[in-house]
């Protein structure tokens, strides 16, 4: 089965072809950056009218012939409302006239299958964390599409932090991957940064971090290179680490043997190295996208319709949920657990 996957939920308009939810037969991204750069952050407004102007070819790019695929799948949320509306109007359309059915996905869905892509043998249960500019979540993934919120951030995403912290730091947009290529050449020890830990609760909080920052910029006007390399060694150290020993403690407490990250910030080299080690030690089955993968792409967004139309928890009607900001998939009570990390 070849689905076109469609995502506009933020600021990448992408398209791709995929066949049996795993070959990726065409994948084109293309990215906002620039034009949100002397924001340091997306402007809604320019996201979406973006995605007019790019949508369509971006389409004919991935696949010269729509009419050959079996079904559509778009993002319906969460994401930009604007944004998200130019992806669904377009796939309506183009279902609409070659009469395909056109299935309506869930962003962090997406992420959270995207390990699917290369590694064939991934099923529930699994502990998800889903890492991005939005988003900061841990998912039980009970079975195929019952999925619960274990914890959330309470403030800023991951993702959002290290944009913000970059941009404090006049560092460029989008700050993640910089503050990866820039701590691998500094000191985490130098500046140390605190773990905000958040007892008794699977949520995170990374404003404080923020804030940690920003005092510490305050302490001088001029900042080396080499300081800077080490600032941001030593934010990206206690992120990753809070990240990496709250998913390895939920996932000890939940009984799940296999760990799923996904996400833009699982491209982040140090958390990848940190969930590889801790993994080993605890032997955890670990799923990573790759790199490419982890960031948002429609790929993964085709590739969840495909799961979710073979294990029958998808219906046509879900594109008839409104495109929103926040779009809610998980499903049922928490399984029981305990929380004396
Ligand atoms: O998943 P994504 O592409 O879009 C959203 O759904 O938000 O994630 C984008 C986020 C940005 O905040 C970006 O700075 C972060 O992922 N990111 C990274 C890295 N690559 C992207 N953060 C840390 N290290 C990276 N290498
Ligand atoms: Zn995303």
């Amino acid at each position: 089965m070849k689905i076109l996957g469609i995502e506009t939920s933020c600021d990448e308009t992408a398209a791709a072809v995929v066949e049996d939810g795993r070959r990726i037969l065409s994948s084109v991204v293309s990215t906002q950056i620039k034009i949100h750069k002397p924001y340091s952050g997306v402007v809604p407004e320019l996201a979406s009218r973006s995605h007019v102007v790019a949508l369509n070819r971006v389409i004919q790019e991935a696949s010269k012939n729509p009419k050959a695929v079996d079904a559509i799948a778009v993002t319906v949320g969460p994401g930009l409302v604007g944004s998200l509306l130019v992806g669904k109007m377009t796939a309506e359309a183009l279902g609409w006239v070659f009469q395909k059915p056109v299935y309506g996905i869930n962003h962090i869905e997406g992420h959270l299958l995207s390990p699917l892509l290369d590694t064939p043998h991934l099923s529930p249960p699994f502990l998800g964390l889903i890492v991005s500019g939005g988003h900061t979540e841990l998912i039980y993934a009970k079975t195929w599409g019952d999925y619960r919120l274990i914890g959330r951030t309470r403030d800023d995403a991951a993702g959002e932090a290290f944009d913000k912290a970059a941009k404090m730091m006049n560092l460029g947009y989008p700050g993640g991957p910089i503050i990866d290529q820039m701590a691998k050449q500094g000191d985490p020890l130098t500046f140390p940064f605190p773990r905000p830990w958040l007892p008794g609760t699977w949520d995170f909080s990374f404003s404080g971090l923020k804030t940690a920052m920003l005092y510490k910029l305050k302490e001088k006007e001029k900042w080396t290179l080499k300081e800077c390399r080490d600032l941001c060694a030593g934010f990206q150290d206690a992120v990753v680490q809070v990240l990496v020993g709250k998913t390895m403690a939920a996932a000890k407490a939940f009984g799940a043997r296999k760990l799923v990250v996904g996400g833009g910030v699982a491209a982040n080299s140090q958390l990848r190295a940190n969930f590889l080690r801790a993994s080993k030690k605890e032997r955890f089955h670990l799923f990573m996208a790759p790199p490419a993968l982890c960031t948002d792409n429609a790929a993964m967004i085709a590739s969840a319709a495909y799961f979710k139309i073979v294990y029958k928890h998808a219906s046509k009607n879900h594109l008839k949920i409104k495109p929103q900001m926040h779009l809610p998939f998980m499903r049922g009570p928490l399984p029981s657990f305990s929380v004396s990390h």
